[in-house]
């Protein structure tokens, strides 16, 4: 199987986020034609498309949910390629369970749709780690039994289904990609939907006490963001139809770990640390198997702690100009 992202029309959705952002940029430098961003900003933002729509990207603000809305879109745009990052944050999940689960295969059922009407060429789905639930062996291939534990996770399942069976059904050009945790610049800080990396920098820099749901011995992933855009890149012309495959770097941090790394570098003691209760639901262990993404080729990969440097400058500036508006 050979794609070519060269001197196509590509379209992001969920492009204004913070894992399609990244990926528009690297887009943008991998020689598309055009490339637009479709995106409700549920949770995205205009400037995480800064760079992006300086270099020419069009944002449609549109919700990808809505028919009437996507088929615009795709009159306007004529889109060769459509990368689905749409989703809606797993914190959002304990909000309103129903919403957050329906997104994901709607978005995803409407996208494989057009491309059954041969409206454009190729889909490439982003699922999550979050589909496996807590891990029952480790390191979890992509064979590992799904058992989500929210319903974000269970949507997420639920739109992986469902494309590889419309591959099954129709032999579509869709494939999946599926990433860990992941961490750097634009991912959102702001409670209740943020993860533990900008969380917990947020809380520092504001003079609050960072805190620890559970014993911190629950273990995730972690890549950095920008490596991840760059793989999806590379990846896109050689994923198999139906296929789904891991983007992980194989940095296991326990929550612990992660907090006392981010309190280390910022200069707050552990003593300051709240412990909270253990929050239903939460995924105990995540340790990707890399075996099958390592067949597409050999990556150099972001070091954790390099990373997290890298994020905790971005998140200084960041609020800084938060607090000036
Ligand atoms: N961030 C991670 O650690 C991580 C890990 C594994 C998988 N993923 C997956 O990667 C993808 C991107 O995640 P992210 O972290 O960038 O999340 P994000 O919330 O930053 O980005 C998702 C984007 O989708 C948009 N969106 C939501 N509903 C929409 C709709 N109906 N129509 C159009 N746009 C809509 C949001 O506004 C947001 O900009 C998702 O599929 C997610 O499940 C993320």
């Amino acid at each position: 199987m050979i794609r070519d992202l060269r001197g196509k029309r590509v379209l992001v959705v969920g492009g204004a986020g913070f894992i399609g952002s990244h990926l528009a940029d690297r887009l943008l430098v991998s020689g598309v034609n055009d490339l637009a961003v479709m995106d409700n900003l549920f949770l995205g933002k205009r400037e995480n498309l800064a760079d992006a729509t300086r270099r020419g990207a069009k944002l449609f603000v549109r919700d990808a949910e809505d028919l009437s809305a996507l088929d615009a879109v795709f009159a306007e745009f004529r889109p060769d390629v459509v990368f689905n990052c749409a989703t809606k944050a797993l914190n959002y999940s304990f909000t309103d369970p129903a919403d957050a689960f329906l997104t994901n295969p709607k978005v995803a059922v409407n996208l494989l749709e057009r491309l059954r009407e041969n409206r454009y060429a190729t889909l490439c789905h982003f699922s999550s780690s979050e589909v496996y639930g807590s891990a029952v062996y480790q390191p979890m291939d992509e064979d590992h039994p799904l058992h989500p534990t929210t319903t974000y996770a269970a949507g997420k399942a639920a739109a992986d289904l469902a494309l590889q069976s419309y591959v099954r059904m129709f032999d579509l050009d869709a494939f999946i990609l599926r990433p860990f945790n992941n961490f750097g610049p634009r991912q959102n800080s702001k409670p209740p939907l943020a993860g533990i990396i900008p969380l917990t920098v947020r809380k520092i820099l504001r003079g609050e006490a960072p805190e620890i749901h559970g014993d911190g011995t629950q273990t995730r992933d972690f890549t950095f963001v920008t490596d991840t855009a760059a793989l999806v890149v590379e990846f896109f012309a050689k994923v198999p139809r139906g296929d789904a495959v891991h983007i992980a770097s194989a940095q296991v941090r326990s929550v612990q770990e992660i907090i006392e790394k981010i309190s280390g570098i910022m200069g707050v003691p552990m003593e300051r640390v709240v412990r909270k209760p253990a929050r239903p639901s939460d995924v105990a262990a995540h340790f990707a198997s890399t075996k099958k993404m390592e067949t597409f080729g050999s990556f150099a990969f972001t070091g954790f702690d390099d990373g997290l440097r890298a994020t905790i400058e971005w998140l200084k500036a960041d609020l800084a100009g938060e607090e000036k508006t």
